[in-house]
């Protein structure tokens, strides 16, 4: 085995994809996950994908005395990828305690513990978010950071300041950041996908609930903006790609290939795609028609961002390049699978 690395919020979206390419290059995967926002259902998906039942402790990341006993029963651990927050960025406006009790509760528990338990680095999941508004596209690790639009964004830009604080105090950790730009799409098997709780935030799951019929219709945003077609923006980054990338960082760290203690990665294509030419793509790809109709702007979003890749191309040799229609096609693909399986 490459080494044991523990996955935080390894039953949610990023972290069953991400756990099912740590399994295939290698790595003896643990998870801990509370289930708010995931099923156990998902590791029997892992296991049909890569014939590996992950070892699973349902548990809040919020309690340390629950993090030291998974240490405690799982030693041996070499790194730690942390998927486990809050993501709901218009939730965070209404529960900003609960935001950062949890956000920024266990990524404290996490770097207080890695020391102890001999953990050498952690991969933390960060977001596009703490950029804001950028004035100018596409972006790179340098842009300023501005202030927060949602409490969400600020644990994010938080979570970072932290990291940078533990290992500048001394710690021996060592981290790498990646900033997600927008993660869409699913596992080519269709065995693990995103399954939000209730009522999709997100735009690709409503678009595949729209177009089987779950949802009535999509209302996109707002086409008033300052792009092309009036519709907003994003770097859409097929999730496979996306978690590929935490295996590739998480080897950096633990073969002592980092430039520093701490590095920061944008995650993205590097190719903006506005809402509607993702509808546009995704009914010409599928062949399935998305009902939608054109509604008033989304308080908080961000009118257009997408990524300049180049650091991570370039040092990590990581490349996000699944088409965006191949992408979409995951996507559908996975929610015919939900329906032929009942669920929704
Ligand atoms: C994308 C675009 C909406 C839904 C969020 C988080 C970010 C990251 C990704 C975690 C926007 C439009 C959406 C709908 C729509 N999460 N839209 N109708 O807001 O870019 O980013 O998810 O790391 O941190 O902020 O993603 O998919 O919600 O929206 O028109 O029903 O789709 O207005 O322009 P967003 P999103």
């Amino acid at each position: 085995m490459k080494g044991k690395i523990l996955v935080t919020g390894g039953t949610g979206y990023i972290g069953s994809h991400t756990v099912v390419e740590l399994q295939q290059a290698g790595y003896e995967v643990v998870i801990i996950d509370n289930l708010s926002n995931s099923n156990i259902d998902v590791l029997d998906g892992i296991e049909r994908i890569t014939g590996v039942r992950p070892v699973f402790v349902k548990g809040d990341c919020t309690d340390i005395a629950t993090l030291r006993r998974l240490f405690e029963e799982n030693p041996g651990i070499d790194g730690i990828i942390n998927f486990a927050a809050s993501k709901a960025v218009n939730e965070s406006v209404q529960k900003p305690i609960l935001y950062y009790r949890n956000n920024l509760g266990t990524l404290l528990n996490l770097l207080e513990l890695m020391p102890e338990y001999g953990v050498k680095g952690i991969v933390f999941s960060s977001s596009c978010t703490v950029y804001g508004e950028p004035d100018a596209n596409p972006i790179t690790e340098e842009a300023p950071i501005k202030k927060a639009t949602s409490p969400y964004g600020n644990t994010k830009q938080i979570s970072e300041e932290i990291i940078q604080d533990v290992v500048r105090s001394g710690s021996p950790i060592k981290s790498i950041i990646l900033r997600y730009f927008n993660p869409i799409g699913a596992h080519p098997s269709a065995e693990i996908g995103e399954l939000p709780n209730g009522v999709p935030q997100n735009l690709v799951p409503f678009i595949t609930q729209a177009a089987i019929g779950v949802r009535k219709e999509l209302s996109v945003f707002g086409d008033d903006y300052n792009t092309p077609d009036g519709s907003c923006i994003r770097d859409f980054i097929y999730v496979v790609d996306l978690a590929k990338a935490h295996v590739t960082a998480m080897a950096r760290m633990l073969e002592d290939k980092g430039e520093g203690p701490v590095e920061i990665f944008n995650l993205g294509t590097g190719r903006g795609a506005s809402v509607l030419e993702l509808i546009n793509t995704f009914e010409q790809k599928t062949g399935v028609k998305v009902p939608h109709k054109i509604v008033g702007r989304r308080e908080g979003d961000i009118e257009k961002i997408w990524a300049n890749p180049k650091r991570a191309n370039e040092v990590l040799g990581w490349t996000a390049d699944t088409p965006l229609d191949v992408t979409l096609q995951s996507a559908w693909d996975w929610q015919c699978r939900l329906r032929e399986r009942g669920v929704m």
